[in-house]
């Protein structure tokens, strides 16, 4: 199968989850289902609970088993998506291809239903009754902390401290890292983890993670200045006007397509111990790298 048709299923199967997950109430508070189901369905590729499915798949574990992390795991980067296009952060108003959560429903209304997804993420997963009880709450631990300081939350205060400094490319890459890798390693981890993995197989899935989110953030770095905003469903030189350090600002836009390359390269090398049951992660590294949207 191709592998943009697979997508579309992996995506399509998620999104019917997902709909469960979050579902409308009929109550007094009713505006915030709306709203956070608003930025969930606004479109989104899904990459973080396909990459999470697909590890799990890879070592042969249930996918079942995984359903309610990959959905967790969609709702928490669509929160951070939420609240990092708010005025007080990278101010933007298309997301998605639509308006953006506060430009929608307001800013207050926004920022909780960005806190609401965090919520109902974690809520979701621990509510596990599946087969393994002991995986799973090192999976949650691994959400929790991925999102939190160490992870995404600490990269996106670096993003924000840096803003109109002058960094070096090693502190650039401590901030992708944190910022977009961290959740695109735990989706990783989680996957692996309640699929079985050893030691080893642990290892070379985070080694995979790591540098996919690198090449990740380095081609939305290089959409933001080469993508089409229709395409992209969001803003074009976003970075520009809020003077983020970027990539293409740090290091041009050549030599940030050919570093995009090598990460992409060395995400790839570390699959080789899964033989061909690594080719999708293996094909989504290449399509990933060369996305335009
Ligand atoms: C955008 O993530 C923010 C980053 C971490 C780069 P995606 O490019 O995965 O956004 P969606 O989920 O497809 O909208
Ligand atoms: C955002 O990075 C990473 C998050 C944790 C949301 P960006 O600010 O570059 O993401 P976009 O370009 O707005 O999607
Ligand atoms: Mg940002
Ligand atoms: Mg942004
Ligand atoms: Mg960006």
């Amino acid at each position: 199968m191709k592998i943009k048709e697979r997508l579309k299923e992996q995506i399509e199967l998620i999104d019917g989850y997902l709909d469960k997950y979050l579902a409308e109430k009929e109550n007094p508070q009713n505006i915030i289902y709306k709203a956070m189901r608003y930025s969930v369905f606004a479109g989104g590729k899904r990459l973080r609970p396909i990459l999470m499915l697909n590890t799990c798949e890879m070592l042969g574990g249930d996918t079942d088993e995984v359903m309610p992390f990959a959905c967790a795991i969609e709702m928490i980067h669509t929160y951070s998506l939420i609240h990092d296009d708010l005025p007080a952060m990278d101010n933007d108003d298309l997301r998605r291809g639509m308006p953006t959560s506060h430009i929608k429903f307001g800013e207050a209304t926004a920022i909780l239903a960005g806190d609401a997804l965090l919520n109902r993420a974690f809520e979701i997963v621990s509510e596990y009754d599946g087969n393994n009880i002991k995986r799973a709450m090192t999976a949650i631990n691994i959400l929790a902390r991925s999102s939190g300081t160490e992870g995404m939350i600490g990269g996106q205060v670096v993003d924000m401290e840096s803003e109109g400094k002058d960094i070096t490319l090693d502190e650039l890459r401590y901030l992708h890292l944190n910022k977009t890798g961290a959740i695109i390693r735990s989706a990783c981890a989680v996957g692996a983890l309640m699929g079985g993995a050893d030691k080893e197989e642990m290892d070379a899935i985070d080694e995979f993670a790591k540098n996919l989110g690198i090449a990740f953030q380095i081609q939305d770095d290089i959409l933001d200045v080469t993508g089409s905003e229709e395409e992209l469903g969001k803003p074009i030189g976003s970075d520009k006007e809020e003077n983020k350090n970027t990539y293409v600002k740090l290091a041009g836009l050549e030599e940030s397509v050919k570093m995009a390359a090598e990460y992409s390269e060395k995400a790839k090398k570390p699959l080789g111990i899964f033989g061909e049951k690594a080719d999708f992660l293996t094909e989504l590294t290449d399509y990933l790298t060369n996305r335009k949207y």
